[in-house]
């Protein structure tokens, strides 16, 4: 990944590739933006002048690249735009930030080294950049050839060094900041790799290898439950899910504790390898991208990850229910009923509607931890994108204040979501003539339905949220921001905001 430094240095005399400055969108035109003085300082104090006639206005997203005045080291200026222009005496918000570092970065794919000399006003800006920098570099070409057939690959590697210009190597502040970002973004990156990751090779099995692997690089204690052991525990939920797969299903736990913890968290994620409906298959169109079905996996499983290296003062749990959904002879049939681990019984009306049953295995073996509280990620319901599109998560709660923690969180991080109700009368939709619940109800509302019967498995006086992220969770269009095509990471960042309120006594 990226190497991130934060650098003293002036602009004019630092070898580097290119040197990026921001650009915000004022009322007259474009506006350079603090940290870019010297720069405009070397063009005679034309630099906005020249920018708007290149056709530059300072908006989200634009890049221009120009060559850099005589006597700079660098060969180029990248000048990336912030947005508006925020008010005077307000500092650029830290998602203009991590977004304009992103689209720079993903600018220099290629580039050996960029000097970014961005607006920073304080170390929490630091961090942002340092994040939109690390995500926007992202790129998954594991499966490109190389070697003769080179041409196939991206093209170029991903920018392997940025300086941050600006920000205060001996400040602790601005340390911490950027050692937070490259854990999180490490750990985010990591998630979208899994994402990615084509199911012939990333099967249940394989996950929870991977898994087992980094919690021993660690120190997370790790449980992986295989198909006896869920057999001999009853989890029929996740058994009946994998049961039409020639890859048998698992359940991890991962459990990161402190000593000086006094609150703890359990993040449950869906973690189907591949969604191809099962008996009720999905038609052609909408199985492509299936493989993305366990991103509330990926992000659980980084969000604890993260919060290990960052040392959080607080116990996470981490519950995976990993399950490949294929149809077979011995698959689950619609009409079939399933013994959940919760005791309760689910008549199995369409087996594409599989993520509710994994998840309600995992939500109630996480409830008989009795954590403090419960938050469940997963790409859930085609209604959820309906609802809310392809950039926004729901979320769903059975706590008032603790869903809008998230809310809160999701905002503060820059992964836009929003708040879903759970009303009661869509509850009787689920009712089955033979078993306790069945796994589907009324197709209007169906992320909300879905909802409702995830709140059955979550252990009385939890507060539990569960947020779908069939929308966001995988962006078929072309990148944006710091965010790639392909697997985004979405939730990681929520999950380990939400670790690091309970971890400094600031959840509720
Ligand atoms: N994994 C899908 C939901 C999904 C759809 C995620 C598109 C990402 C993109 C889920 O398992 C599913 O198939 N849900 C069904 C439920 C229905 C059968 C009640 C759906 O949403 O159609
Ligand atoms: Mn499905
Ligand atoms: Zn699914």
């Amino acid at each position: 990944m990226t190497a991130l430094t934060l650098s003293t240095a002036a602009a004019p005399g630092l070898r580097a590739d290119a040197i990026v400055i921001g650009v915000a969108k004022g009322a007259e035109g474009p506006v350079v933006a603090p940290g870019a003085e010297a720069v405009d300082k070397a063009y005679d104090g034309r630099l906005a002048g020249v920018l708007e006639t290149l056709g530059a206005s300072g908006a989200e997203g634009e890049v221009t690249k120009l060559p850099a005045p005589s006597g700079f080291k660098a060969p180029v200026v990248v000048a990336v735009g912030l947005g508006a222009e925020p008010e005077k005496d307000a500092g650029f918000d830290a998602e203009a930030l991590r977004r304009a570092a992103g689209v720079a970065a993903r600018a220099l794919t290629g580039s050996k080294k960029a000097a970014f000399a961005l607006p920073l006003a304080e170390a929490a800006d630091a961090g942002a950049v340092g994040e939109g920098v690390l995500l926007g570099a992202y790129s998954f070409d594991a499966y490109k050839s190389t070697g003769k057939d080179a041409k196939a690959k991206n093209g170029k590697a991903p920018l392997a060094e940025a300086a941050l210009l600006g920000g205060k190597p001996r400040d602790k502040a601005y340390k911490a900041a950027i050692e937070r970002a490259a854990a999180v973004s490490e750990e985010l990156n990591r998630a979208r790799d899994l994402i990615n990751t084509p199911p012939n090779d990333l099967n249940p099995e394989a996950f929870a290898a991977v898994a087992q692997a980094a919690a021993k690089e660690h120190g997370i204690k790790v449980q992986v439950l295989d198909e006896k052991a869920l057999t001999k525990g009853g989890y029929g939920g996740i058994l009946g899910v994998g049961a039409g797969s020639a890859a048998g299903p698992r359940l991890v736990k991962l459990s990161y504790t402190s000593s000086k913890a006094t609150k703890s968290l359990a993040f449950v994620g869906k973690g189907i390898t591949y969604d191809s409906g099962g008996i009720s298959l999905k038609p052609a169109g909408h199985n492509e991208t299936m493989k993305c079905d366990m991103a509330g996996a990926a992000a659980v499983f980084a969000a604890v990850v993260a919060a290990a290296r960052l040392g959080l003062e607080v116990n996470v749990t981490g519950w995976l229910a990993l399950a490949e959904n294929m149809p077979s002879g011995s698959a689950t049939r619609p009409g079939d009923v399933l013994r959940m681990y919760s005791g309760k019984t689910v008549e199995v009306l369409n087996t594409d509607a599989e993520g509710r049953l994994v998840l309600a295995d995992a939500l109630w073996a996480a409830s008989q931890e009795k954590p403090d509280a419960i938050i469940d990620v997963a790409t859930l319901t085609g209604a959820m994108m309906l609802a809310l599109g392809n950039r926004t998560y729901g979320i769903m709660a059975n706590d008032d204040a603790f869903r809008a923690a998230v809310h809160e969180a999701s905002e503060e991080v820059g992964e836009p979501a929003w708040p879903m109700p759970l009303p009661e009368h869509l509850r009787k939709g689920m009712d089955s003539a033979t078993a306790d619940i069945a796994n589907m109800g009324e197709r209007m509302g169906g992320g909300l339905v879905a909802g409702l019967f995830l709140r059955e498995f979550v252990g009385e006086g939890i507060a539990w949220a569960h947020l779908d992220i069939a929308g966001p969770a995988f962006n078929e269009g072309g990148p944006f921001g710091y965010t790639p095509k392909g697997g985004t990471g979405t939730a990681v960042r929520t999950l380990v905001r939400i670790a690091e309120l309970a971890s400094s006594g600031d959840l509720g």
